[in-house]
């Protein structure tokens, strides 16, 4: 439509500016822009300009390894950023970490020539410099940076992230996209505390969306809990306008434990695009609210 053919001029427009001035030092390869990791308010990733296969979907996978369940203020952590991909030969990514208000929260330092950091609009934007795309590396692709959490507790950090297995072409076609969200809670004061992470923040219509929700107990002793989950629309109406997405689910805490459950939601076809806030709830029957998380998405 009008809006594709303007991003494929844009586009055009943009590489031949970089043709024309020349210099590696031009080439998007060697450094993604900043925010295109999927992270609110604008949602956009890598494939806005890079297309090949819908977004998660070439058959591989981005996985962040390393993010503290629970992160411990001013601590520096070590984050593994690992895309795989079946076919892909060059690599790419880039990882911000907001707090609940969508500030970026605590700091980003590169270890390694692989990986270099970006800020724009107090937003660090980790992400791979020209030696990180790795020509040539198949299978998958890891790299590594360290992460200090913020000072004093600022709520619950989510990292949003997106990767590029590309194929090596050194354009932006046959590239396969892919994103991840992970969630890291304040040390909790609450009995028990729940942490939502969603596989993607950007969904589609007809498409199955699966949210990860982590239940954990911090007292010493046993909990049974209810996870329940809607979604808050802009006009400030919930959907479903009463009720839950889905049936309650059950979780049996075992004192100081910790459980996952996958909430899968199908799209329906029919679902109009609209940015909204998935907001989940840990209760303890009949009705005592326990703890809640919630987090930005939008439908496209
Ligand atoms: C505004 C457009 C644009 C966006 C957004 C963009 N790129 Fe690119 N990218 C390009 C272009 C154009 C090329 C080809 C020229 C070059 O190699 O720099 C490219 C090339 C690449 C390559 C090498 C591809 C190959 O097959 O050789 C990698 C890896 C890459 N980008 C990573 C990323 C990542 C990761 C993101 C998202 C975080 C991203 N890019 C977002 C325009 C973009």
């Amino acid at each position: 439509m009008n809006r594709h053919i303007l991003l494929s001029v844009g586009l055009s427009a943009s590489l031949a500016a970089a043709m024309a001035t020349v210099g590696p030092s031009v080439l998007r390869s060697s450094s993604p822009p900043d925010d295109r990791c999927g992270a609110p308010p604008t949602y956009s990733t890598c494939n806005q300009c890079h297309t090949g296969t819908d977004l998660n979907a070439g058959g591989g996978a981005l996985v962040l390894n390393g993010i503290p369940e629970v992160y411990t203020p001013g601590q520096t952590y070590i984050i593994d950023v690992e895309l795989s991909d079946p076919t892909a030969s060059r690599w790419g990514f880039e990882v911000a970490a907001l707090d609940e208000a969508g500030n970026g929260a605590g700091s980003a330092l590169s270890t390694n020539g692989e990986v270099q950091v970006s800020a724009s609009a107090g937003i660090e934007y980790v992400k791979t410099t020209s030696a990180g795309t790795s020509t040539g590396t198949t299978g998958s692709k890891t790299w590594s940076y360290e992460w200090t959490a913020p000072a004093s507790s600022a709520g619950t950090v989510r990292f949003y992230a997106a990767g590029n297995a590309a194929n090596g072409s050194f354009s932006s076609s046959g590239d396969k996209i892919y994103t991840a969200a992970s969630a890291s809670a304040a040390s909790a004061a609450e009995d028990a505390s729940l942490t939502l992470q969603p596989s993607q923040t950007r969904v589609f219509a007809g498409m199955d969306w699966n949210v990860e929700a982590r239940v954990r107990e911090h007292t010493n002793s046993a909990n049974d809990v209810l996870i329940v989950s809607r979604i808050l629309l802009p006009n400030g109406n919930t959907f479903p306008n009463q009720g839950f997405l889905l049936p309650p689910v059950q979780a049996n805490l075992i004192p100081a434990g910790q459980l996952d459950f996958t909430l899968t939601h199908s799209i329906p076809v029919t679902a109009p695009a609209l940015s909204a806030v998935y907001q989940g709830f840990l209760g303890r029957a009949p009705n005592t609210l326990v703890n809640s998380d919630s987090f930005a998405f939008t439908i496209q």
